[in-house]
C-alpha cells in the first residue's frame, strides 16, 4: 500500500520534471535568434561583404542590387542611380544601432537592425528623385539621415 504510494509521487515528481524541460527547452527554440547573436558583428560591419563595398549592381538587364550600410547618421552611397522601369534588390544593414529604411512615394518601409540583413525589392516606374529616410529615431542626427535614389 505505502509502496504504491511512493512509486505514484515517483511517477509524478518524473513527470514534472520532463514537463519542466521540455517547457524549458521549447521556449529556448521559441526565442528569435537575432536576439541572442547578430548575422554580422555590427562593428565588423564595413568588413565584410557585401558591406564592405556598399554599391549599386547591376545584375541583369533592368535588375539592380543595392547594398547599403545604414550609420549614424546616413546611408552608404550617398546617391544611387537606376533606369526607369528597374527593379532594385536592396540589401540594408546597419553598423550601429536600428535605423529605418522608408522610400517616400513608395510602400518600402523596413527596419534596420544591427548587423542584421533586411531585404526589399522594389521596381521603380515612375522618373523622379526618391528620397530615403530614416525613420527610426536614432540620435540627435536622426532627422538628418537621408539618401537618394535617382530614377531617370
Ligand atoms: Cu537613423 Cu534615425
Amino acid at each position: 500500500r505505502l509502496e504504491k504510494i511512493w512509486l505514484s509521487i515517483g511517477v509524478s515528481m518524473l513527470v514534472i520534471f520532463l514537463i519542466v524541460i521540455g517547457t524549458m527547452a521549447f521556449s529556448m527554440g521559441m526565442t528569435p535568434p537575432s536576439e541572442h547573436h547578430h548575422t554580422i558583428d555590427p562593428t565588423k560591419v564595413t568588413e565584410t561583404a557585401p558591406f564592405d563595398k556598399p554599391a549599386m549592381t547591376q545584375i541583369e538587364d533592368m535588375h539592380y542590387e543595392a547594398v547599403l550600410v545604414a550609420y549614424a547618421f546616413g546611408y552608404d552611397p550617398q546617391t544611387l542611380e537606376v533606369p526607369v522601369g528597374s527593379t532594385v534588390d536592396f540589401k540594408v544593414t546597419s553598423s550601429d544601432v536600428v535605423h529605418g529604411f522608408e522610400i517616400v512615394g513608395t510602400n518600402v518601409n523596413m527596419m534596420i537592425e544591427p548587423g542584421e540583413v533586411s531585404h526589399v525589392s522594389h521596381t521603380f516606374d515612375k522618373p523622379g528623385e526618391y528620397l530615403i529616410l530614416c525613420n527610426e529615431y536614432c540620435g540627435t542626427g536622426h532627422e538628418f539621415m537621408k539618401t537618394t535614389i535617382v530614377v531617370k
